[in-house]
């Protein structure tokens, strides 16, 4: 935590959001659900803005989860569209800000219209040396997790790698983005009490904040209170606080 340029609010150093209720953000205004991912998209501008303002050093976003392939086809080419606007329209946002981006997730089901579109945006702000944002496409907890025991195993197998000397580091260094640090803060819009495959191994140790605003209507007060929520926490990390 450290001091901010807004006075005392305690800024965690890596955050992680859920960015959920876009969908019953729409229905509950008789709009159709995709109307709702649209909104969406300014609530992601102004948490990334904020984050960056106040020197947050990491941002995982989740943007849309392995399991969300199972949603109508209709939905998830509206979504992707969605995406590979965003990726290109976003662009002077990041570099306003300094943010460096990067995906977590796998590609393999990704378009290569959405892949080149993400992968000129991680190129555009590589040399950024504020905020990275992680935005996790095509993410899932468990997916990371097999992902990396499948590399472990194939370190084992080139034998670069004993079996007695993996640990809680091996794993670790396997994961997508092992240069991010932990989210200290997970926050989840929408009310729903579920981490729904996100960051397993990564949140170990985060404070989680539910948030009941649907993600379009997230704004920055709600951000800050989370991070104000998350100052009061006492964390132990399992140890005894005196
Ligand atoms: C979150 O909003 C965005 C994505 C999962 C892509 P939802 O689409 O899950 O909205 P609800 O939960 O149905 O309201
Ligand atoms: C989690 O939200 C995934 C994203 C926010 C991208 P979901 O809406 O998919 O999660 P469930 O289905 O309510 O658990
Ligand atoms: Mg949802």
């Amino acid at each position: 935590m450290r001091e901010t340029p807004n006075a005392d609010l305690p800024v965690p150093r890596s955050v992680a959001v859920i960015m959920d209720g876009n969908g019953r953000w729409a229905r509950s205004r008789g709009l159709e659900r995709i109307r709702g991912h649209e909104r969406g998209i300014d609530a992601v501008r102004r948490t990334v803005e904020e984050c960056a303002r106040l020197g947050v050093e990491a941002l995982t976003l989740y943007a849309f989860s392995e399991e969300n392939w199972s949603r109508p086809a209709r939905e998830i080419k509206l979504l992707m569209r969605l995406l590979e606007r965003f990726l290109v329209d976003e662009r002077p946002t990041l570099m306003d800000n300094n943010v460096r981006l990067l995906h977590s997730g796998r590609r393999d089901r990704l378009s290569t219209r959405v892949l080149e579109r993400l992968d000129e945006s991680i190129a555009m702000t590589a040399a950024n040396t504020g905020t990275r944002l992680a935005l996790a496409i095509s993410y899932g907890g468990r997916q990371e997790l097999a992902d990396a025991a499948r590399r472990i195993a194939e370190a084992v197998l080139a034998g670069e790698l004993a079996p007695e000397d993996i640990d809680v580091a091996t794993v670790a260094r396997h994961l997508y983005h092992p240069e991010l640090p932990d989210p200290d803060l997970l926050i989840r819009t929408a009310g729903e009490l579920r981490v729904s495959n996100f960051l397993l191994w990564q949140i170990s140790y985060a404070e989680i904040h539910v948030c009941d605003v649907c993600w379009p209507d997230f704004q920055i007060e709600h951000l800050h209170e989370a991070f104000r929520t998350f100052g009061r926490r006492v964390r132990k990390f399992g140890t005894v606080v005196p």
